[in-house]
């Protein structure tokens, strides 16, 4: 089993050593680590956020744990030469067309969440955003206007195979959880959004047993804050889903604690390749003061054990793990606490131990 391990910037390189410290308490056999630069860290020892050495470790690959892109030191280079541009290339040229972002709430957590306690607690949905298409990668540009203005623009569209894959992911999805996948589009304005709607009532009538709904973005964001439990699957295009994923994770409380995982159409020896990561960014603020939580970067790793490695065991032992340090009250500053980020680490390393 290969692991390609890309820290990045930030409290990246913190949270994936966390991570780490748990990948080895499981003494897994065959397992080798591969690390890579990625981001700002990239770019100032290679001149590249995603340098062609990078992407080479995540090809040859089982799966890729990912820290976090960005670094305010960089906000003033060109696009091209920005670290996030390291997540989308990685994202684009090895295929991930999948982002899996779970929202859950955990119990005891409520009042962490700006929603009144008895809302917060509903919440269990899962966010299927396409990731490799839409107007994040159409073309754009800036140009100027017959006024001699400068006018900057950027392309949205959705083939239909790229909505049909991502749509039998979502529906596969909802078999294992409630039934249930609300499509979010613009259909009253795109046609994008029209065509992602046709196509999505065709796929659901392949899975019988699942109940579709259609809605709109706009109106999504505000169920979701009115009543977030209506959510089973959300399923929906790059940049609806970029929104609404950040609105999920605040209504349960803390970004600190929810992982993602990226999937490709790639089978490795074990499952499927993807790239595991946390929701939260680089968090420049508190880099290197231990302040950083590691929980969504330590159940990014269990979401790896379970897609790409077929380790479901250990990645149930490892949410456990989370969970019940979370239960005995250890939290970190994300969460009104004071606990650091070594303590919250050997914290699950612990009950990891007694629930082997
Ligand atoms: C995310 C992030 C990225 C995105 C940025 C860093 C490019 O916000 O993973 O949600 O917009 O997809
Ligand atoms: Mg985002």
């Amino acid at each position: 089993m290969k692991i390609a391990v890309f820290p990045g910037d930030g409290i990246g390189p913190e949270v994936t050593q966390a991570a780490l410290k748990v990948l080895d308490a499981l003494d897994l056999p065959d397992l080798t680590l591969f690390e890579g630069d990625v981001g700002a860290a990239a770019y100032r020892r290679h001149g590249l956020p995603l340098p062609s050495e990078t992407l080479e470790i995540a090809k040859s690959a089982d799966a890729v744990l990912f820290g976090a892109v960005g670094d305010p030191e960089c906000d003033t280079l060109t696009r091209d030469l920005r670290p996030e541009q390291a997540i989308l290339g990685l994202r684009r040229e090895l295929g991930l067309f999948a982002n899996l972002r779970p929202a859950a709430g955990w119990p005891g957590l409520e009042d962490l969440s700006p929603l009144k306690p008895q809302l917060a607690r509903g919440i269990d949905l899962l966010v299927v955003r396409e990731l490799t298409g839409d107007v994040y990668f159409g073309a754009k540009g800036e140009r100027t206007t017959k006024g001699g203005e400068r006018e900057g623009w950027d392309s949205m569209a959705y083939r239909e195979s790229e909505v049909r894959r991502i749509a039998h992911t979502a529906f596969r999805a909802a078999e294992r959880r409630r039934g249930k996948v609300t499509s979010v589009d613009k259909a009253n304005v795109l046609e994008t959004s029209r065509v992602w709607r046709e196509i999505v009532s065709e796929v659901a009538a392949e899975y019988r047993g699942i109940a579709l709904e259609h809605m709109y973005v706009d109106n999504a964001a505000m169920q979701m804050v009115r009543s977030p439990g209506q959510f089973d699957v959300v399923l929906t295009g790059n940049l609806f889903g970029d929104i609404l994923s950040d609105q999920a994770s605040a209504c349960v409380g803390s970004i600190g604690l929810l992982p993602s995982a990226s999937l490709g159409e790639r089978s490795t020896q074990y499952g499927t390749f993807g790239m595991f990561e946390p929701i939260h960014g680089s968090a420049p603020d508190i880099v290197g003061q231990n302040r950083a939580n590691p929980m969504a970067a330590i159940l990014s790793l269990a979401m790896l054990l379970r897609h790409s490695l077929g380790r479901a065991a250990e990645a149930a032992r490892i949410e456990r793990a989370v969970g019940a340090v979370l239960g005995n009250g250890i939290r970190g500053a994300d969460l009104g606490g004071d606990a650091g980020t070594d303590q919250i680490t050997d914290a699950v390393l612990q009950e990891m131990r007694q629930i082997a």
